[in-house]
């Protein structure tokens, strides 16, 4: 079905697309029209042995999607939506050891054992030496005057908070940020991250997680207070392996760390463009802001699922096997659910956003990680900068699924 109102061709996981910009109005125009739309892939993807994928838009749908996991599958095909650089199936097969690519029984065995290290405790715990590595981190940038706000601030807070939840030691910490950073981006050519030196990132912090899990097994740390004690070597009821537990920090690595980043850094890039707002925030500090800046940046674009039987959603007729891709920034500009979508408002209450996905099985697990996150590198960038000031327009990522922005200049007095 062709959408007339977009133009031919288009494709919604063309990483030169997201280069410039989120295609908000493309996905208005399918709400629509077409809410859930056929997006043709003549050519085929290199893995793939289909034509196309669907495109769904609405809010309701896109919940719908994520909460049948027995008619939408996240291990057929994985979860990423893939656009020309395809993958092959041997590839495909290895991402289905991360549990975002499992489906339940497997993946409720997984997601019970890793949810003891992710329990409102635990991320509690992690509070007080969070907010002093927000408050450091400022406060170095504020010394730098001017700089990249990307660089500066918002990475590192997301690698020392998987660091601190792991209990990675400070001296091995710096090796583990190189290898995080390495596995990501590899659509931008500008980085200049080839697939390889993105794999042996992946496998080396692999080992890396499995050696620490095989040493904790063997001397479980006496609190048993980090992740590791308590997901590989607790007396619990049914532990993670060592390998089990190696692609576990092999996903925080991807999944905590850009998507935190790029809330982080679209959150400041809207407090700059909607003064009236960073004023709001500076002076009340309302405790929504951090969900409103998360339904604002849309940090992952999309994910996909693969019908495991015909079905019917939103008026289309999806046939065994094809792929579904579900638009989390489309949802989350659904005026059938947000008053003024368009408008940033930290007030926003309710805010029933999908950013942290649709809420079925795969919910994002760090979630309230990401929110303690969010809100205290903003408390500390309001207290110790608050005149921090635009000095150049973001630079965006190159990327098929990701709402990333590798540089944004600014004034930090
Ligand atoms: C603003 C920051 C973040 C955003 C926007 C985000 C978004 C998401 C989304 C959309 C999903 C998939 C949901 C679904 O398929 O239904 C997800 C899953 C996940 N996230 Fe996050 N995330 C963020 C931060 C984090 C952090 C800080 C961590 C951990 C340190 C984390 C760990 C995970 C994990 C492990 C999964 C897979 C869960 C599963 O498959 O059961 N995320 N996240």
């Amino acid at each position: 079905m062709h959408c007339p109102a977009l133009p031919e061709g288009f494709d919604f996981t063309d990483p030169d697309v997201y280069q410039s910009r989120v295609p908000l109005p493309e996905f208005a125009r399918l709400r629509r029209t077409a809410p859930v739309w056929w997006n043709a892939q003549p050519h085929g993807i290199a893995g793939f042995d289909d034509d196309g994928y669907w495109v769904v838009t609405r809010h309701q749908d896109v919940k719908e999607v994520s909460t049948k996991p027995e008619v939408f599958s996240a291990n057929l095909n994985t979860s990423i939506i893939r656009f020309n650089q395809g993958i092959s199936r041997d590839q495909i097969e290895v991402q289905k050891l991360i549990m975002l690519n499992m489906d339940p029984p497997e993946h409720t065995r997984v997601r019970q054992i890793v949810q003891r290290g992710f329990t409102p405790r635990a991320i509690r715990a992690l509070e007080d030496a969070l907010r002093r590595r927000a408050e450091q981190i400022v406060e170095e940038a504020r010394h730098r005057g001017s700089g990249d706000f990307v660089t500066d601030i918002a990475c590192e807070l997301p690698l020392q908070a998987i660091a601190e939840l792991i209990g990675i030691p400070q001296e091995d910490r710096a090796r583990i940020f190189d290898w995080s950073n390495k596995m990501v981006a590899y659509d931008d050519p500008e980085l200049a991250i080839t697939e390889e030196v993105g794999a042996n990132a992946a496998v080396e912090l692999i080992s890396y997680a499995m050696n620490l899990a095989a040493a904790r097994k063997g001397c479980p740390s006496k609190d048993a207070k980090d992740i590791v004690s308590r997901l590989v070597a607790a007396e619990h009821e049914g532990n993670l392996g060592s390998d089990e537990f190696g692609f576990f920090v092999l996903l925080l690595a991807v999944a905590g760390n850009e998507t935190t980043r790029n809330a982080i850094t679209h959150g400041m890039h809207a407090f700059l463009t909607h003064p009236d707002q960073w004023e709001l925030y500076k002076r009340e500090r309302p405790g929504t802001a951090a969900e409103e800046i998360v339904r604002w940046a849309t940090p992952v674009v999309s994910f996909q699922r693969t019908a495991t039987q015909d079905t019917e959603l939103g008026g289309a007729r999806i046939k065994k096997g094809q792929r579904v891709g579900i638009f989390y920034s489309s949802a989350n500009h659904d005026p059938s659910v947000f008053d003024h979508p368009e408008l940033f408002d930290i007030t926003r209450d309710p805010n029933p956003h999908l950013g942290f996905g649709g809420g079925g099985p795969h919910f994002c697990l760090g979630k309230s990680l990401a929110v303690l996150e969010i809100d205290l590198i903003f408390n500390a960038i309001a207290d110790a900068v608050p005149g921090i000031s635009l000095a150049g327009d973001p630079r965006r990522l190159r990327s098929a699924w990701l709402n990333g922005v590798k540089e944004l200049r600014v004034h930090y007095r």
